[in-house]
């Protein structure tokens, strides 16, 4: 038996941190994915390798071990979870590839997990839709991080450009959004789950100031579904630039993103903002008339991608 399954990574558009304290979120799957293959093991261990991660693992998946052979691979806990939570304990030998950049804030931990539960209930033949395979990836990252919003395992199952309510219903944008942007990320990586504490700290300290802002970066992400359904670029970028002088008030700035936020906007980009976490991490750029002046300008001292939203969302096979 061979099962095959994977998920695309993506980027928050608007609302990271304050889709925690239940405000709106828009964040797409974008082309970048994140593929794994589970076959039967000749032998009676359990292996997982990736010749693009550069490394090799032994597993023990019933007490969530590994013994490292080599390379140095920071979304094994999550694989580790998944299957805990979905595998019958026999040796198995998985491989893992990806195109996401690591620490490239597109949430290469959510691709993982959704492709590795996908592979897994292919594999032991086990009946899932999109709702539940969701679901069973955000309690993956739940436990592996603390906290976690549903918003990234959410867009790697479903694909497309996906509003998430304050109630967190799900909306798919049914508008064709395929305008270019850019990614840039230092080589600092953000820790998701301490930005996500420093920025309740924050709130707790000072809530007469923080709760306004977190309700207006709420008032904004609705803005700005209005201005994609326009397709109203001017607009969206605009939202943008509003939205990261938010998170600058939360705290999750630092000098590298700033640099690269404004980078962007001098290089002819109309929006530039933090995406995700922040504290290290990435910035996103919208720059439909100047992504390679965009991407030049970043990449004088930064990483860069080039990416567009894709509508493909996890896709599994045996
Ligand atoms: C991280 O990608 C986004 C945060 O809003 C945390 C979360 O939603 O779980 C900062």
């Amino acid at each position: 038996m061979r099962a095959l399954a994977s998920a695309p990574a993506k980027t928050i558009l608007f609302g990271e941190h304050s889709v925690v304290y239940d405000e709106p979120a828009i964040a797409g799957a974008v082309n970048k994915r994140a593929y794994v293959e589970i076959t039967e093991s000749k032998t009676d261990k359990s292996i997982l390798k990736s010749y693009d991660l550069n490394f090799e693992a032994e597993l023990d998946t019933k007490h969530k071990k590994y013994n490292l052979k080599r390379g140095k691979p920071g979304i094994i806990r999550y694989i580790l979870e998944a299957l805990n939570k979905v595998h019958d304990h026999s040796p198995i030998v998985m491989k893992l590839s990806s195109n996401i950049p690591i620490g490239s804030g597109l949430g290469s931990s959510a691709a993982v997990t959704v492709a590795t539960l996908a592979a897994l209930y292919r594999f032991h033949n086990i009946r899932f839709n999109k709702k539940s395979l969701a679901h069973d990836a955000h309690m993956v990252e739940q436990a592996v991080q603390g906290i976690a919003s549903p918003l990234d395992t959410l867009v790697s199952t479903y694909g497309g450009l996906v509003y998430l309510s304050r109630n967190k219903k799900v909306e798919h944008f049914k508008v064709n959004f395929n305008a270019p942007f850019v990614v840039g990320y230092t080589n600092k990586h953000g820790n998701t789950g301490k930005m996500v504490k420093d920025v309740r700290l924050l709130k707790n300290r000072n809530p007469k100031i923080i709760n306004p802002v977190i309700s207006a970066m709420g008032q904004l992400t609705n803005y700005a579904k209005q201005a994609i359904l326009k397709r109203d670029f001017d607009k969206i970028g605009e939202l943008m630039n509003l939205n990261h002088g938010f998170l600058d008030v939360l705290g999750v700035n630092t000098l590298e993103l700033s640099r690269m936020v404004y980078t962007a906007r001098e290089c002819g980009a109309i929006g530039s903002k933090i995406t995700g976490a922040g504290g290290g991490g990435s910035i996103i750029a919208l720059c439909p008339n100047s992504v390679d002046e965009v991407a030049r300008g970043i990449a004088a001292e930064d990483n860069v991608l080039k990416i567009r939203f894709t509508r493909k969302g996890v896709s599994s096979r045996v």
